[in-house]
């Protein structure tokens, strides 16, 4: 089951007790407050998606690290001991979300706020099947947007980030909302020569993306299913 978290900086608990000892020495050496609010929003966010997935302990979850890797990516352990599950970490202007699955799973996510482009976006940044998408739309600086995001979750699932062209993955979707939950996306890597699947959302004035392999299993429900905003 594919589940996600999301909350703000205002609502990230305060104090250390819910870090492990080395993510509250990783946080101290954060440059700036506003890192050191989005990072750990991201750790508290992780967290409470990891606990839905059942691992760890919620009082206080300092056992569940999440550490980078050597790419950034995040990883999980419980107790200093590494744990299969993906999580998947963003934040936007306070706000962030968290994505996690069980097992052998590739996940990425992205949360963006829909602006005003330059004139030029999407001829330098989309495909043009992609600029066609966005140019049909209602709306093209948002579908220009959402595609952006789509792409950028990609390439967080790829483990690569912006180390991989955006050019090399290829995302197709219908940019206007259903009247509410999760719309489909379906993105091509041109380089694997595969295809994954995911969804996006609106969320306040922001949208939400997110891909996974193998695709999220059927949960009788549809698209990734909320964490309760308590567990922590
Ligand atoms: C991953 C990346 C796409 C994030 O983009 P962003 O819009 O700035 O930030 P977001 O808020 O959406 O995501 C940030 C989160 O992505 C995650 N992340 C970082 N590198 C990642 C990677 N290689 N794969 C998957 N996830 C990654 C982290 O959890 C990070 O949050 P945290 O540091 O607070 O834990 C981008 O930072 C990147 O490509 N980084 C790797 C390559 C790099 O450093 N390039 C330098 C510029 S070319």
């Amino acid at each position: 089951m594919l589940v996600w978290a999301t909350g703000t900086i205002e609502e990230t608990p305060p104090g250390s007790a819910w870090l492990s000892p080395a993510e509250a020495e990783k946080v101290a050496s954060l440059g700036s407050p506003a890192r050191r609010a989005e990072w750990r929003l991201g750790r508290w966010l992780a967290k409470r998606a990891v606990l839905a997935c059942g691992f760890g302990t919620a009082a206080p979850p300092a056992g569940i690290e999440i550490r980078a890797d050597h790419l950034g990516r995040p990883t999980v352990s419980v107790d200093g001991v590494p744990v299969a599950v993906a999580v998947s970490i963003s934040h936007k202007r306070g706000r962030g979300v968290c994505f996690a699955a069980r097992g052998a799973v590739r996940l990425g996510c992205d949360i963006e706020l829909p602006a005003r482009r330059r004139v030029g976006f999407a001829a330098r940044w989309l495909l043009p099947t992609e600029q066609d998408i966005a140019a049909s739309s209602r709306d093209p600086d948002a579908a220009a947007t959402l595609i952006w995001s789509a792409k950028e979750a990609t390439l967080k699932a790829l483990g690569t980030g912006w180390r991989r062209p955006l050019a090399s993955v290829e995302v197709s979707l219908d940019p206007s909302p259903a009247p509410a939950g999760w719309n489909p996306i379906a993105v091509r890597d041109n380089v694997e020569a595969r295809t994954w699947s995911g969804w996006w959302q609106p969320l306040e004035h922001n949208v939400v993306t997110v891909v996974v392999d193998p695709p999220a299993p059927a949960s009788g429900q549809r698209g990734p299913v909320s964490v309760n905003s308590t567990v922590v």
